[in-house]
């Protein structure tokens, strides 16, 4: 299969281009930063998809993978960023790969389209998002309705949970709690360690991305909740990390809100399971994957 992959040099893109070569898979990478990898079947080129870019490629590939975003690495609230990082560059992304003939699209979304919640979210929810980046992902959805709509094209949207492993950049709290047990320094948890959230480890992730490309022909447009499907605590969480890596750290949990995220954040993936055939692992079995140096 030929696939053009955006964002082939961030966190999840990398893991996906991973298994998309090890499958024998063609890649053609785009991203604002370098390639990062030399292989025989993967293409690059450095490309700023907010600007109309001009891919000088004759072929025509099979599917596309959007993955390039703006992420919110902080709380800020700067419209022109998210609309121009996310949907001018989902418009310029669009644009690209139907002029390479492809047909099939996987659109990476966020959790953050729901907007606040306290239960199970299905697919099916009211999207009501709170913040700019949730806004810009509602709108980029949007986008892929119209183009399968008017080009017919068949759309797997998926909309992740907050993404863990050992190359994040965003930051969150398991990266932190990770960062402070492998010092052994003393963890402190905010809203009395009682925020249930429900990461998915990025190879769990990438797995669902490549299942929707074995699925997209058989979905004309959808869209899948991805999370690992078994929310924890935020003190739950730190327990099993500091156990399993037999740290000295003690953990406080205090009262006051964290201002950035004070709600508990889970979906409910019964439809990615049962129509993707998704199989997440659990936190401690995915743990073990990722390369600790104590
Ligand atoms: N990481 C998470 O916790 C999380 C959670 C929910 C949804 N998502 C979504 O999953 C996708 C992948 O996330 P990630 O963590 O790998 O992000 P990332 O920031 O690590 O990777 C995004 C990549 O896109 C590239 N990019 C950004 N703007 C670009 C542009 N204008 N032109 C070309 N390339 C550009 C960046 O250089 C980067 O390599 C994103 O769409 C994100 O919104 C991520």
């Amino acid at each position: 299969m030929k696939v053009l992959l955006t964002g082939s040099s961030g966190f999840l893109g990398q893991e996906i281009l991973k298994k998309l070569l090890a499958k024998n898979h063609k890649v053609l990478g785009l991203d604002i930063r370098k390639g990062l990898v030399n292989h025989k079947n993967f293409k690059f080129f450095k490309t700023d998809l907010k600007k109309k870019a001009n891919i000088n490629i004759k072929e025509k590939y099979d599917v596309a993978i959007h993955t390039a975003a703006i992420q919110p690495f902080k709380k800020d609230e700067n419209f022109k960023k998210y609309i121009n990082g996310n949907l001018i560059t989902g418009k310029n992304f669009f644009d690209i790969a139907i002029s390479l003939g492809i047909k099939k699209f996987i659109i990476c979304s966020s959790f953050s389209v729901y907007g606040k919640t306290k239960k199970y979210i299905h697919e099916n929810e009211n999207l009501n998002p709170k913040n700019f980046y949730g806004l810009s992902k509602k709108f980029l959805e949007s986008l892929a309705e119209y183009y399968h709509d008017n080009y017919n094209i068949n759309v797997i949207i998926l909309r992740f949970d907050g993404i863990f492993g050992q190359n994040q950049n965003l930051p969150s709290l398991i990266k932190m709690v990770i960062k402070n047990a492998i010092l052994n320094k003393k963890i402190v948890l905010f809203n009395s360690g009682k925020l249930k959230r429900d990461y998915v480890y990025v190879e769990d992730a990438a797995d669902s991305i490549i299942l929707s490309l074995k699925k997209i022909d058989k979905y004309k447009f959808d869209v899948f909740n991805i999370g690992s499907g078994f929310p924890k605590t935020n003190l739950k969480i730190t327990k099993t990390i500091v156990r399993y890596l037999d740290s000295k750290s003690k953990v406080e949990v205090i009262k006051n809100k964290n201002k950035n995220f004070n709600q508990d954040i889970f979906m409910n993936i019964s439809k990615a399971k049962k129509k993707l055939e998704f199989k997440p692992k659990k936190l401690i079995n995915n743990l073990k994957k990722i390369g600790f140096k104590k």
